[in-house]
C-alpha cells in the first residue's frame, strides 16, 4: 500500500511527469525484463525507476558482476529506492544528463536501458535527448525498452528512433499495458524528419 499510496500523491501533484496511478505490476515489471542475455551484457540502466518494480526484478536478476545505474528524479521516490536497494548505483537527477552522468562512471557502453520515463509526455526536443543519449552508448546489439500502458499506439513513433521495434502486451496490469522493445538506433542525421 505503501508505494501505491506515495504514487497516487505524486500523480496527483505532477501528472504529466508521473503519468501513472500506479507501480508497475510484477506481471509488466517482469516482462520489462525477461529475455535479457545476462551472458554478454556488463551494464543495464532504468529511467524513471519510480518506486522500483523493474529495479527490483534488475537486482534479482542481474548477475553480481553487472553494473546497474538506477535513474529517477523525484527525491521522495529515490528514498524508497534508497531504502529497498542499498549499494545500487541510484543516480538522482533528470534522465535528460544522462550522458554526463555515464561519463562521470567512465561507461561507455550499455547493453539494456529500460525506460519508465513518460516520454510520449516529453517535448519532441527533450524526448530527442533521453532517446539520442541512450543510443550513444548502446552497444550495436543493444537494446532500448519503454514500457508503456497504451498498447501499441506510439510504434511509429518508436521507429523514427529505431530500425527494429517490436512490442509485447501484458494483460495483467492496471491499465495492461506492455513493452517496447527497440533495436538498431538511427542516428538524428539519418532520420526522417518529423
Ligand atoms: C510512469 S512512472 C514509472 C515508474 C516505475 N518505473 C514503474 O514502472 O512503476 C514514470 C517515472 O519517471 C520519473 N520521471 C519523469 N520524468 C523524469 C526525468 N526527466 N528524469 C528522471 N525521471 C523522470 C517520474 O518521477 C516517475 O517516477
Amino acid at each position: 500500500m505503501g508505494d501505491l499510496w506515495l504514487v497516487l500523491r505524486k500523480f496527483a501533484s505532477n501528472a504529466r511527469s508521473v503519468a501513472t496511478l500506479a507501480p508497475s505490476s510484477r506481471f509488466l515489471a517482469r516482462a520489462a525484463v525477461r529475455g535479457i542475455d545476462w551472458s554478454r551484457t556488463t551494464c543495464v540502466v532504468e529511467l524513471g525507476a519510480g518506486t522500483g518494480p523493474i529495479t527490483a526484478e534488475l537486482v534479482n536478476a542481474a548477475p553480481p558482476d553487472v553494473r546497474l545505474i538506477i535513474n529517477e528524479f523525484d527525491p521522495d521516490f529515490c528514498r524508497v529506492l534508497r531504502q529497498k536497494f542499498p549499494g545500487t548505483d541510484i543516480f538522482e537527477g533528470d534522465a535528460r544528463r544522462l550522458g554526463e552522468v555515464l561519463a562521470e562512471r567512465g561507461i561507455t557502453r550499455v547493453d539494456y536501458a529500460i525506460s519508465g520515463l513518460p516520454l510520449t509526455h516529453f517535448s519532441p526536443a527533450d524526448r530527442d535527448a533521453v532517446i539520442d543519449q541512450v543510443g550513444q552508448v548502446l552497444s550495436p546489439d543493444g537494446e532500448f525498452r519503454q514500457l508503456t500502458t497504451a498498447p501499441w499506439l506510439y510504434r511509429r513513433l518508436y521507429r523514427r528512433y529505431f530500425r527494429d521495434v517490436s512490442f509485447k502486451l501484458v494483460v495483467r496490469n492496471f491499465p495492461p499495458g506492455g513493452v517496447y522493445s527497440c533495436r538498431g538506433w538511427i542516428p538524428p542525421g539519418d532520420r526522417p524528419a518529423g
